[in-house]
This record gives structure tokens, sequence and C-alpha cells, in this order.
């Protein structure tokens, strides 16, 4: 049996996986029985852990992201401390489009900042393609990763054309994403080429992270809710369906998720997932029925039930794990990212608390 790194889940006994292929959580995506419900947690890596702050104290996070020493051990933190399921590389949505030359930054509290917003069909052609290449420190850290983790599968993600583009467009984050629609209504063509050349950077980021040995990948349309079912359909789809074909052949389960997404479940499946992600908003048994019976599910407590008594946790647990019992496949996640603010504590809680509810 390969080693798991110290506190991850027990995976023991006569049943012990053969590596992270055969671990509860790409089980759980392929719809496969399962000892136990996985869990992880969108952004479990940050702010919420005293050990990450400390880590990243005066490295800018691009700085960060680029250092693969340091990645691996941002990436082991909360796996160890939590017991979590499945590691998620420590990086960010945007890095793949600094290294292709786009002039950026992270800014603590805001989130990415673009120096030069994209408005028109020459700002498109100054985002070069990128190759493996630009990408080396993410196939070194992935390497090291896959190494420490054993059973532990790892998780690669990246940001869909939408979310990206809206970056790109806006110059920063928007509430309403008005620069963005205006660019998509009123140049059409411009639009187009921008997402074409966004999905083809995010999706050599993914291919990176997959032939270093990443075990499923998550593809974050964190924004996409914003847009109509038509205007997703039409706008958006074709894209990211480009960036999740171009891993059909990679053989790892592909994640698609986003925020406020309830009306676009169906869509968003259509687009080449093996698994939905889906925040809050919608209860996982009338989710699936709108994903499809082809398809697992992954979520979705709010992040601010966190903040809650613990008996209030507790039963919003087990109402998600009994919800996710009604769906063919599921990951126990937050509905979004963990909040900085978050107890770490508590998340290892919930931890247990999954894996206990859920034994079978
Ligand atoms: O643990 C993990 O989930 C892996 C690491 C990860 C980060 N960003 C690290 C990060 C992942 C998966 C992302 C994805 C990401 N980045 C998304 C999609 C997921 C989502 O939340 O919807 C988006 C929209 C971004 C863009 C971005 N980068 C934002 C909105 C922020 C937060 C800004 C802030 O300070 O509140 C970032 C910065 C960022 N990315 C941090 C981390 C840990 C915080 C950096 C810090 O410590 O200051």
């Amino acid at each position: 049996m390969t080693t798991t790194i110290a506190g991850s889940a027990s995976q023991g006994g006569d049943s012990a996986p053969a590596g992270p292929a055969d671990s509860p959580f790409v089980r759980a995506c392929r719809r496969l029985p399962v000892p136990h419900t996985p869990v992880w947690f969108m952004r479990q890596a940050g702010r919420s852990l005293p050990e990450y702050r400390e880590l990243r104290a005066g490295v800018p996070m691009l700085e960060s992201c680029r250092r693969p020493e340091l990645v691996r051990e941002i990436t082991l933190q909360p796996v160890r401390r939590h017991g979590v399921d499945a590691a998620i590389l420590f990086s960010d949505i945007v890095v793949p489009v600094a290294a292709a030359g786009v002039d950026l930054e992270i800014v603590p509290g805001t989130g990415p900042v673009v120096a030069r917003p994209v408005r028109d069909a020459a700002d498109v052609d100054l985002i070069r393609p990128i190759t493996p290449d630009d990408l080396s420190f993410v196939d070194e850290a992935v390497r090291l990763l896959v190494a420490d983790l054993g059973d532990t599968p790892l998780i690669g993600f990246a940001g869909a054309p939408f979310t990206l583009a809206s970056y790109l467009v806006e110059g920063g984050p928007s509430r309403t994403h008005a620069r963005t629609k205006a660019l998509m209504y009123g140049a059409p063509e411009v639009w187009h080429a921008l997402c074409a050349r966004l999905a083809e950077i995010t999706g050599q980021f993914l291919r990176v992270q997959v032939d270093a040995g990443a075990s499923a990948v998550q593809l974050f349309d964190s924004w996409a809710g914003a847009l109509s079912e038509a205007d997703y359909r039409r706008y958006v789809l074709p894209h990211s369906a480009a960036v999740l074909a171009g891993l059909a052949d990679a053989g790892v389960p592909r994640i698609h998720f986003g925020v406020g997404t309830a009306e676009l479940l169906g869509a968003m499946g259509e687009a080449g997932a093996d698994v939905v992600g889906v925040d809050w908003r919608t209860p996982l048994d009338a989710a699936t029925v709108r994903i499809g019976p082809d398809k697992a599910v992954q979520g979705n407590l709010d992040p601010c039930v966190l903040f809650a008594p613990w008996p209030v946790i507790e039963t919003e647990v087990r109402r998600i794990l009994a919800e996710g019992a009604a769906t063919p496949g599921h990951v126990f996640n937050l509905g979004h990212g963990v909040l900085p603010e978050t107890d770490p504590e508590v998340l290892t809680r919930v931890v247990a608390l999954v894996h206990e509810a859920s034994a079978r």
C-alpha cells in the first residue's frame, strides 16, 4: 500500500485504495460506490489558516504561486490539518493569464487587478498563447505534491473563459459585469476572440496539471451566474465546452462550478462536466434533477453557516448529506470558498462529521 501523508483521511482496511484514482473522491466523481462521502473545501488553502498567513507573510500572491516549494507546503497544510479527501493546488485562476503577458496583480482584499483592461480586438491580440514552458513552475509543484500525497488525490483547477474575461474587461472585480456584457452584446466577434484565446490559455494550464499527475480538475466559472441561460448558451458555453473537451482524453473527472447558477446547472453539465458544483441556493436533490442522472454533484454548505453554533452546522451538514444521497454521486463541499474569518477547527469538525455520518 502506498503511504498517505500524516493526518490525511484514513482509507485503510482491506479496501485500501490502489492510489488516488481509486480514492473515495475520484470514485464519487465517477458515481461509483464509496466507503464514505468524500469532502474537501474550495479555498481550503488560504487565510483561514494561521500557518498559511505565516508562510505568505511578505510574499506577493502571484510570486508565491511561482515558488514550487511554497506551493507544496501551502497545498498540504489543509490536508494535514483537516483530513480532507482531496488537496487542491495552491495557485490562482489568473496565473496562466499573467504567463500570457497580461500585466496584472492580485491585490489583497480585492482580487485580480489588470493594468490595461481589454476593450478591443487589438487588446485581445496582445494576449499571447502560452506553452507548457511558460508554466514549468506549475509542473514542478504538481510533481512534488503528487509524490507527497500518495493515495490522496490532487485537484488541478483553472478559471473558465467568462470569469477570466470579466476580470480582464472590467480591470478588476465587478458586481454588475457591465463592461463585460457591453463587449459581449456590442462586439460579439471581439468577445468570441477573447474567450477563444482564454480557453486555449486556461486549457494549457489544466493540461500541465493533469500531465504532472493531478487526479481531477475543476473549472471555476465563478461569475457565470450573472448571465441568463440563453446568453450563457450563446456567449459562454461553447468556450467552456472547448476547455473541457480538450481534457476528454485525460481520463480524469472534470468538475464545473459557478455561483448563483441555479438556472444554468443543466447547461453547465452539458458543457462537458462529469461533476457539477452547486452553490447553497439549490438543494442537491433539486439540482440533480436539472443536471441529469449521468453526472455527480458537489456542494453545498453555505460558507456562512460555519459561523453558526455547532448544532446548527451539524443539522445543515446532515441535511446536505441526505440530499446528496438522492444524487448519483456526491462530493461534499461548501457552496463557495472558505471565508478568511472561518475558524479552522470548525472545518476539521465538519470533515469528521461528514465521514462519520456517511460511513457505509
Ligand atoms: O484552496 C484553494 O481553493 C486553492 C487555491 C485557489 C486560490 N484562488 C488561491 C487564492 C483557488 C482555487 C483560487 C481560484 C480563484 N481565484 C477564483 C475561483 C474560485 C472562487 O472563489 O470563485 C477566483 C474568482 C479567483 C480570483 C481571486 N484571487 C480572488 C477573488 C481572490 C481573493 C481576493 C481577496 O484577497 O479576498 C484572489 C486571491 C487569492 N487566491 C487568495 C488565495 C488564497 C488570497 C490571497 C491572500 O492570501 O491574500
